[in-house]
């Protein structure tokens, strides 16, 4: 059972599951998910990540590894070093959420003695923007009045682009498998108007993108299969390429290969519903007021950059990740027994298999850099994509 709405969510949602029907109603009786959960986290002013309730952190939703823990930022602050020390640029975050990571980059950067000049936020969500605001102002000024915030990607980029949880939020088709060929899945009404699941003939590019991941794959999926396929993760990953001149894009998500995202046994997806700290897999409850996110296919991540002249330089879990950039280190050195066990359980959480330190991977995608950056020295995943 999820806990019920306060008044004002219940507002809140009722005001854009109306706005949803009218779009299922506008297009014919029938929208796909894709559409539904771009409108359920983006649509202006009531989507999930455009409006204004707390979402991330240990009062909001859910936690992401740089809220939960400073040991995750001061880890990849070493990475990012290496790579402002060997080809120089400035740092570009994609999805910055509450700020929390540019803050404890930027503090640990400093230490290092690498501060980008241009520390640059790309950021959908208004509401969060304001955030990461007020948290990055309370900086002193020296570290405050190097960040930027950006409407749109800019033409050129030299340095470090960050993305943390983002490609998972990021909306996607889902569909079924069914009488040897491919249908999408989406919402249509019932007589209440409530929404209901209900599939539909493929359009020609899910059809066209299924045929290519049944022949890379090697094999059909089974009859019923139902799973997640995003059309629109390459072309973002694209996009980046398209920016980044000498430097790397640092991706870090939760996700698999392609062989096991669509493991036969898979038979119901990734996708998944949090809502204060519980996750659950309907996203047709508590529209604007939970959170919908999928899991990342790193081997569509991965062909996308290369085919966009990017180099696939590393790929491992958040676990081999952080502990080739000196996790252990950091906690050994803390300040007395209490902080040193404070950290020691942070760290634990980062790295442990069964919380995040298996599910989550980090993917290194360069151009122009001499050495992979450092992170990868202890898991090289990359054959398995
Ligand atoms: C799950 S949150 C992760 C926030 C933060 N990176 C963290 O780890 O705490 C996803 C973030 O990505 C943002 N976002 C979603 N799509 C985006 C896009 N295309 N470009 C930039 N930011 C995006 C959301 O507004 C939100 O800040």
């Amino acid at each position: 059972m999820l806990p019920p709405l306060s008044e004002d969510e219940q507002r809140h949602c009722d005001a854009l599951a109306g706005l949803i029907r009218a779009a299922v109603q506008a297009a014919g009786g029938w929208l796909s998910f894709e559409r539904f959960m771009d409108m359920a986290l983006y649509a202006p002013g009531l989507g999930y990540y455009s409006a204004g309730a707390r979402k991330l952190g240990p009062g909001g939703d859910f936690v992401t590894a740089p809220q939960m823990s400073a040991l995750f930022s001061r880890c990849l602050a070493r990475s990012c070093a290496g790579i402002l020390r060997a080809a120089g640029g400035q740092v570009l975050e994609l999805g910055a959420g509450t700020g929390r990571m540019a803050a404890d980059l930027l503090r640990e950067l400093e230490l290092l003695g690498v501060l980008p000049e241009r520390y640059a936020i790309l950021e959908v969500s208004a509401e969060l923007a304001q955030r990461q605001r007020q948290l990055l102002g309370a900086l002193p000024p020296r570290l405050a009045g190097r960040v930027e915030w950006l409407d749109r990607l800019p033409q050129t980029f030299a340095g470090i682009v960050l993305a943390n949880e983002v490609a998972d939020a990021l909306p996607c088709r889902r569909f079924l498998s069914a009488g040897g060929a491919v249908r999408e899945l989406g919402v249509s009404l019932g007589t209440g108007g409530e929404f209901l699941e209900r599939d539909a003939p493929a359009d020609a590019a899910l059809t066209a993108a299924y045929a290519q991941l049944v022949a890379e794959l090697g094999t059909a999926l089974p009859e019923g299969y139902r799973s997640e396929l995003s059309l629109r993760v390459g072309p973002w990953v694209a996009s980046l390429a398209d920016c980044l001149g000498r430097g790397a894009l640092l991706l870090f998500d939760y996700g698999l290969t392609q062989r096991h995202y669509y493991h036969p046994q898979r038979t119901h997806g990734t996708l998944r519903c949090h809502f204060r700290q519980r996750a659950h897999d309907d996203p047709y409850v508590n529209v604007g007021v939970q959170d919908i996110t999928a899991w990342v296919d790193f081997t569509r991540v991965a062909h996308a950059a290369v085919a966009a002249g990017l180099e696939l330089a590393g790929f491992a879990t958040q676990a081999a990740f952080l502990l080739a950039t000196g996790i252990e280190e950091r906690v050994a050195e803390a300040d007395g027994e209490v902080e040193r066990a404070r950290l020691s359980g942070e760290a634990r959480r980062l790295i442990m298999p069964e919380e995040m330190g298996e599910a989550f991977k980090v993917m290194a995608l360069t151009r122009g850099l001499d050495a992979p950056p450092e992170g990868f020295a202890l898991q090289d995943l990359r054959d398995r994509l």
